[in-house]
């Protein structure tokens, strides 16, 4: 780890297989196909890199904090080890990998932990924390990474993998890059049933949105959230997407009310 922690950068965006198809991801608007989708989703997070942490804990009252405690000690049992090396994918200015460093360092583990990313900006804003807790930033994108085949113990995303321009591309990459009995973690928000979910999909759909544009001072970014969280799949199809895919013991926690939730899966 050098002393001064620099991205270490990939030539990101290269076209997926389907780059000119209809996209089987996320879709901000204006956009018509994968590489325009990514392209997109990463100028979006370069605009809003200087207000995110801060709209973050704002527009979640903090609650995001312990959902990445949360999944950072669900994965308790990996981080633990002195070898493991545990991938937090789509990490943007890092909170996850901060919460699994915590996690790995109260146990005296070594583990080494990589943010990847691959807009610049985001992780430029989290390079206080990559250094202050010996993290490693990528720069690159999460369906092309930069890799070996069965390299890697843990992979992690919050709140990130909703935002891939190809979800089953994505769920693929991951699961080449494990090794077997490795796992994934992916933890996204989702939409919440019963009042209390009409109440709160009032508040993400029409709050939310209008708070977040007059703070970051950019417009766009917070509208897509609600409609990416209404485009990604609902948890039976998500598990089943992953099953699919070559995972197995496959499992969805919600957190919150299910307002968020965890999945997971292991390369067996
Ligand atoms: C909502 S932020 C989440 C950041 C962080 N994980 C967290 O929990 O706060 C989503 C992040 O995903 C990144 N992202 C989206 N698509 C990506 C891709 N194809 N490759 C790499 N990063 C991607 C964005 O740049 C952004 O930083």
């Amino acid at each position: 780890m050098p002393e001064r922690t620099k991205i270490s950068t990939v030539d990101s965006l290269t076209p997926t297989a389907s780059a000119s198809g209809g996209a089987r991801g996320t879709t901000p608007p204006g956009t018509s196909d994968e590489r325009s989708a990514a392209k997109a989703v990463r100028q979006m997070f370069d605009d809003i890199a200087p207000r995110y942490d801060f709209l973050n804990h704002v527009l979640s009252m903090n609650v995001d904090r312990l959902w990445w405690r949360r999944t950072a000690r669900t994965f308790g049992h990996i981080l633990v080890r002195n070898d493991a090396r545990v991938l937090d994918l789509c990490a943007g200015t890092g909170d996850m990998s901060v919460a699994m460093r915590a996690v790995a360092a109260r146990h005296n583990s070594s583990a080494a932990i990589m943010a990847l990313d691959f807009s610049h900006q985001m992780l430029q804003h989290g390079l206080a924390k990559f250094n202050a807790k010996k993290i490693q930033p990528v720069e690159a994108d999460a369906l092309h990474l930069p890799l070996a085949d069965s390299s890697i113990d843990l992979v992690v995303s919050s709140f990130g993998f909703r935002n891939l321009a190809n979800y089953d591309a994505g769920l693929r990459e991951i699961f080449r890059v494990l090794k077997p009995q490795g796992e994934v973690g992916i933890l996204d928000f989702s939409e919440p049933g019963g009042l209390l979910g009409k109440l709160y999909g009032l508040y993400f759909r029409k709050v939310l949105p209008k708070i977040g544009t007059m703070i970051s001072g950019v417009r766009g970014p917070y509208e897509y959230l609600p409609a990416s969280v209404q485009k990604f799949p609902a948890p039976q199809e998500m598990l089943a997407r992953m099953e699919s895919a070559g995972y197995s013991d496959v499992s969805w926690t919600p957190y919150t009310f299910a307002i968020a939730g965890l999945y997971r899966g292991k390369k067996r």
